[in-house]
C-alpha cells in the first residue's frame, strides 16, 4: 500500500500543475440567488473571475449571443420573459463560465406549476416518521408481550 503512494502523489502533483496553467472558469452569480423570478423583478447577474489590472471589462452571453453589457454585473431592472435563458460570462483572466439558467415567469401561477413538479417533502417526511413510530410501537408491543409470558 505504502509503495503505491509516491507514484500516485506524483500523478496528483502533475495534474495540479496542469490545472494551474489553465485559466480558472468564471462563475455567474445571481442576486437574488433564485433562478426563477417573476416578470418586472430586478435581478443582478454578477461575473466572478480574475481581472487583469486596469481592465474590468466582462463579456456576457445570453442564449449564446454576446450582449452589449461589459460591466462585471449585468443588472436587469425590470425582468421580461425574453430575459429568460442561459447566461455565461468571461473576464479578462478567466475561462468562459458554465451557463446559468434564468427563468422569468409571467405570473405566480406559472411559477407554482413549475414548483409542483418537485416532490412534497413535508408529506414524505410525515409518512417516514409515522412509519418509524409504527415500527417502534410494534417492537415495543412484542417485547412487552414476551416479558409477560
Ligand atoms: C471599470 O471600473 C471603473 C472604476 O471603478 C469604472 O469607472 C468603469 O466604468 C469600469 N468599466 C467597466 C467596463 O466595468
Ligand atoms: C432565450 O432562451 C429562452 C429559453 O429558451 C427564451 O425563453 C428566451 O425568450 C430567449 N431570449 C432571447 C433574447 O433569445
Amino acid at each position: 500500500m505504502w509503495q503505491l503512494l509516491p507514484p500516485a502523489a506524483l500523478l496528483l502533483l502533475v495534474s495540479a500543475d496542469t490545472r494551474a496553467a489553465d485559466l480558472s472558469k468564471a462563475v455567474v452569480l445571481l442576486d437574488p440567488q433564485w433562478n426563477q423570478v417573476l416578470k418586472n423583478d430586478r435581478v443582478t447577474l454578477k461575473c466572478q473571475g480574475d481581472y487583469p489590472v486596469e481592465d474590468n471589462s466582462t463579456k456576457w452571453w445570453h442564449n449564446g449571443t454576446l450582449i452589449s453589457s461589459q460591466t462585471s454585473s449585468y443588472f436587469i431592472a425590470d425582468a421580461k420573459v425574453e430575459d429568460s435563458g442561459e447566461y455565461k460570462c468571461q473576464t479578462g483572466l478567466s475561462a468562459l463560465s458554465d451557463p446559468v439558467k434564468l427563468e422569468v415567469h409571467a405570473s405566480l401561477g406559472n411559477l407554482q406549476t413549475v414548483s409542483s413538479f418537485y416532490p412534497p417533502w413535508h408529506q414524505i417526511t410525515f409518512c417516514l416518521v409515522m412509519g418509524l413510530l409504527f415500527a417502534v410501537d410494534t417492537g415495543l408491543y412484542f417485547s412487552v408481550q414476551r416479558h409477560l409470558r
